[in-house]
């Protein structure tokens, strides 16, 4: 009997829910997606892979190198921060894998990029109809630890995934490096009549890769509806930092957002409101824990009215939490953080870092 009746579950959700179906829950490496899986020897020639699927699980197209971390041949260093392997995109060059997704679900990619020599070394990423550039240009952390997301919504059930550098240096060795390849489907958090604010603790958001402890760059948007925090958009020229609880002090829950790029990047959101009426944002503010010090400033935006919270840091992981009233002026809200100042860590003057954003809270005011 039980089993009847589960079977027609099965058979309704099928009819219901179609091809969909078939996708399951996505987080974690895609295949192959840390390229510890070595290609076989004969399809390389020293570090170049050679024929469209010599690298495990992927296509390649153009000059792609498989390379392992540590000094080079040609006298470069590359760090790879996650595993041992990596691959360098010549000119033009790019690597793709098809998946299975759940079209209309939003997919954040989280992955290990560097630029290897030139400054305006650009990661593009492809799940069409989306398109996404990455600026390699700023080094966040030192030792090239740093890992980004980039979202999408498919528009069918299988979509291939494609890195490709669009850039033509005339030193063929400059491109930039791919380390590791992850994927989480996420689910966007609505407002509540308790608050506003969409994601508001910062809870949901993109996949972080097993021991990377540099947290997760978010780029400048050029899509809110795909941003690989929901809710939230990246505005200006520079990423922020989605850092986890594992490996950073965040104030409340498993995960916060870090300013690391001072009045150079923003973090907003476009609230529902009433206009004239008042409302309270309420935020905390404080440090990861990362060795990040000094005497630090997150400004507030909500409409015309503002607010400037100094926070003195330690590197105590302390926080504190303020709030604000502002009046709505018209029936869209934006929302915007920022950090006054730069900062980099007092052990590595090479790696920014910056005060902690926790816990946003938007109520209208009775
Ligand atoms: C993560 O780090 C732990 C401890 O250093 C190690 O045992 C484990 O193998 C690592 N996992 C991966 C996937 O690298
Ligand atoms: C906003 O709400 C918080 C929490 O309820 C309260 O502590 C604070 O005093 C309020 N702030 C303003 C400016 O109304």
């Amino acid at each position: 009997m039980a089993l009847k009746v589960t079977l027609l579950l099965v058979a309704c959700l099928l009819l219901f829910t179609g091809p969909a179906f078939a996708a399951t829950f996505l987080e974690g490496y895609l295949d192959n997606g840390n390229f510890e899986e070595q290609p076989k020897p004969t399809d390389l020639k020293k570090t170049v892979l050679v024929g469209k699927y010599a690298l495990p699980k992927w296509e390649i197209v153009g000059l792609v190198e498989y390379i392992s971390g540590g000094p080079q041949p040609g006298g470069m260093f590359f760090a790879v921060a996650h595993g041992v392997h990596a691959v360098r995109l010549g000119n033009e060059a790019s690597i793709s894998q098809t998946i299975k997704v759940k079209p209309g679900s939003l997919y954040a990619l989280t992955f290990g990029a560097s630029r290897t020599c030139a400054q305006e070394e650009v990661l593009s990423v492809i799940v069409l109809p989306q398109k996404g550039d990455l600026p390699l240009q700023t080094l966040y952390s030192s030792n090239g630890g740093d890992t980004y997301a980039w979202g999408f919504i498919p528009t069918s059930d299988t979509v291939t995934v494609k890195f490709h550098n669009p850039g033509v240096q005339e030193d063929p060795a400059c491109g930039p490096l791919l380390d590791a390849v992850a994927i989480k489907e996420l689910f966007p958090p609505r407002p509540t009549r308790y608050n506003l604010a969409k994601n508001p603790g910062f809870e949901e958001g993109p996949y972080h890769l097993v021991n990377s402890s540099h947290g997760v760059l978010l780029p400048p948007q050029q899509e809110d509806r795909t941003s690989p925090l929901p809710g939230w958009m990246i505005e200006s020229l520079k990423a922020v930092k989605f850092i986890d609880s594992k490996h950073f002090n965040v104030p409340f829950g498993q995960a916060a957002v870090e300013l690391v790029a001072g009045r150079e990047s923003a973090i907003a959101q476009i609230l529902r409101t009433v206009p004239n009426k008042f409302y309270n944002l309420t935020f905390s503010v404080g440090d990861a824990k990362n060795g990040c010090h000094g005497s630090m400033m997150v400004e507030a935006f909500a409409a015309k009215d503002t607010l400037k919270v100094p926070f003195k840091s330690e590197g105590k992981g302390r926080f504190k939490t303020v709030s604000f009233r502002f009046k709505a002026l018209s029936i869209r809200t934006r929302i915007t953080f920022f950090s006054s100042f730069y900062h980099t860590r007092i052990d590595d003057f090479g790696s920014l870092c910056g005060p902690v954003l926790d816990q946003v809270r938007v109520v209208p005011v009775a």
